[in-house]
């Protein structure tokens, strides 16, 4: 019986040449016990997505790898054994879930693992719908999945993936494309499928909302480590993990948890709990303070923040691209006269104007319409009516492979560039850290790598407008900032640029305006500022602020100062150490 046997059992572990450097991962070694709730974390590339699809048997049986030591999942060794036999075990929930989920419509999707186990037919509508229900996506069960939004396909492919209630679950970053809601949804997903005695794996990056108000103690009781190379760093409690070796994951490139990012910073526990924490934060908005380790982070004399004159609004200029009376419909408008049968639009009435040098960020719930609103400004989709006037901006797209072309990297950044582009390309490749991959198909990157191209590649043209639907969705901490940064030297340079976003701490410290959609509506045209004040604005936009932002709120800074403290954080989190 698979109860018997320990969930998960890696012995030696070890990838050869899997790498793109030819580098091997490994050795790893780690033993899951029933029931235990395991978090793991690493720097993007260290191997975790790798390590995930040698549990599942994807590797080495669909992605051919020379895999030595062993994985036993339930007793099961997953070389010996086959995929098909391994998911009776074990489910999954890939990091991108477009490329998990499969079939044509959502509750076929969903019942799609309990057909392949034999379940009784009489059965599995119920459990399909309990499921759907469980992960906060109950209302999709009739829905296309060609036509559902980022967040709700992520939901789908959990459902998938909890419904035949799996003695071991993996979930790889489940909550990257998640408004709070949908979060709520995981949390309470996972915890339903832990109290059913099944094994948790969560590779996870949003720490802070996933574990919610009780921080570090929200978050699975035991954390790995996976350093570069792939091997285990650290393997232990989840505090202790985290705290006592706060400062090197940071410097490794991880996201941390508030708490722990803090102890980073000073050296301290308690996170803004601790009076002397939260001096150290106060104060780093203010000039230079001495941090743990001797290391000093704040203002020098002299320093200059490009964006912050003491409030989020800047004088923006150049040609401007306008939304005027939009009518939004999902998928675009038919080309045909509009009938009373067709569908209500998602969005009604929206209007703006984006201004050459300005960073604007769009937010709202999952399927609230910031795709389809992106798409129509991008001339993608027809508007049910309205118009977008100005030039036609370029659009990175939600999914980053949706848009390749190209047989290598260098080419696809390079591509309609004309003469002239080898340097360009060069530039851009450095810049976001693409240099080692420049003659690798983009299709074989890993999923932040292929976030950064699809930004480089969009930049490389130089239009006067940008638009980009989530750019740092599922990176790690110092590809994340790296990335609003390119975004925002890409404004400081004339572009007028419009980001979605679920990260309210990123949008406050880079975006300069605000909007706000919900209801079908656009609710507010705003600054960041004013929006983290407006808690009834938040509410009916499904925003919520988590533990930083509620504190900065909380002691009633200036605006520019609270923004100067998340931009020195990520100054700290990004410093390469000495
Ligand atoms: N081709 C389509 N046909 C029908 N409905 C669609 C289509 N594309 C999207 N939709 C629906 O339109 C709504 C808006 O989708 P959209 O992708 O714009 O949301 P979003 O705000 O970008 O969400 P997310 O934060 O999850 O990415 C959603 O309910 C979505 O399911
Ligand atoms: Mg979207």
């Amino acid at each position: 019986m698979w109860s018997d046997f320990t969930p998960l059992d890696i012995e030696a572990v070890r990838f050869e040449a899997i790498h793109s450097s030819g580098d091997g991962l490994g050795p790893v070694d780690l033993r899951v016990e029933p029931g235990e709730h395991v978090l793991v974390i690493g720097p993007s590339g260290s191997g975790k997505s790798t390590l995930l699809q040698a549990l599942s048997g994807i590797i080495p049986h669909a992605v051919p790898a020379q895999v030595s030591g062993s994985i036993r999942i339930c007793g099961t060794d997953t070389q010996e054994s086959d995929v098909p036999s391994i998911s009776r075990m074990l489910s999954v929930v890939a990091q991108n879930p477009s490329s998990s989920v499969c079939l044509p419509d959502v509750a076929d999707e969903v019942a799609f693992p309990l057909e392949n186990h034999a379940w009784p037919p009489s059965t599995i509508g119920t459990a399909v719908e309990a499921t759907l229900e469980l992960v906060g996506a109950a209302s999709l069960v009739g829905r296309r999945s060609a036509t559902l939004s980022g967040g709700e396909t992520q939901r789908v492919a959990l459902a998938a993936a909890l419904v035949s209630e799996p003695r071991v679950v993996i979930l790889d970053e489940p909550t990257s494309m998640l408004d709070p809601e949908g979060i709520a949804s995981v949390r309470l997903a996972v915890d339903t499928a832990a109290a059913r005695a099944s094994t948790i794996v969560l590779v996870e990056h949003r720490l802070d909302e996933y574990a919610g108000a009780r921080g570090i103690g929200g978050l699975p009781a035991r954390t790995v480590v996976i350093g570069r190379g792939g091997v285990i760093a650290h393997d232990g409690p989840t505090a202790s993990v985290l705290l006592e070796n706060a400062a090197a994951l940071q410097e490794a490139g991880c996201w941390l948890p508030l708490e722990a990012e803090l102890a980073a910073l000073t050296g301290s526990a308690g996170g803004v709990e601790n009076a002397a924490v939260a001096q150290a934060v106060a104060a780093l908005g203010r000039g230079a303070v001495r941090l743990a380790g001797g290391r000093t982070a704040g203002c020098q004399p002299g320093d200059h923040d490009p964006q912050d004159h003491g409030a989020d609004a800047r004088e923006p200029g150049g040609p401007s691209l306008f939304a005027r009376d939009l009518d939004i419909v999902a998928g675009g408008a038919p080309r045909r006269r509009r009938s009373a049968a067709d569908p209500a639009p998602v969005l009604r009435d929206v209007s703006f104007g984006l201004r050459g040098g300005e960073l604007v960020a769009l937010l709202g719930r999952n399927g609230c319409g910031k795709s389809s609103l992106l798409r129509t400004l991008a001339g993608l989709a027809r508007p049910g009516s309205g118009r977008v006037e100005g030039p036609r901006p370029g659009l990175v797209f939600q999914n980053p492979e949706h848009q390749f072309a190209q047989t290598t990297v260098r080419r696809e950044i390079g591509h309609g560039l004309g003469a002239g582009a080898a340097a360009r390309v060069d530039d851009l490749a450095t810049r976001f850290d693409l240099v080692d991959h420049l003659e690798h198909s983009p299709f074989r990157l890993s999923g932040g790598q292929q976030r950064r191209l699809s930004l480089a590649a969009m930049l490389a043209h130089e239009r006067p407008f940008l638009l980009a639907d989530e750019p740092a969705f599922g990176l790690d901490r110092r590809s994340s900032i790296a990335a609003m940064r390119e975004l925002e030297r890409t404004a400081a340079s004339g572009c007028g640029v419009l980001f979605s976003s679920h990260e309210l701490r990123a949008v406050w410290a880079y975006a300069n305006r605000v909007l706000v959609l919900g209801d079908g509506y656009l609710l507010a045209d705003t600054t960041p500022f004013e929006l983290l004040r407006d808690d009834a604005l938040l509410e009916s936009a499904g925003l919520e602020r988590t533990g930083l932002l509620d504190w900065l709120v909380e002691r009633r800074l200036p605006a520019g100062h609270a923004r100067r403290i998340l931009r020195e954080l990520d100054d700290v989190a990004t410093r390469v150490p000495a």
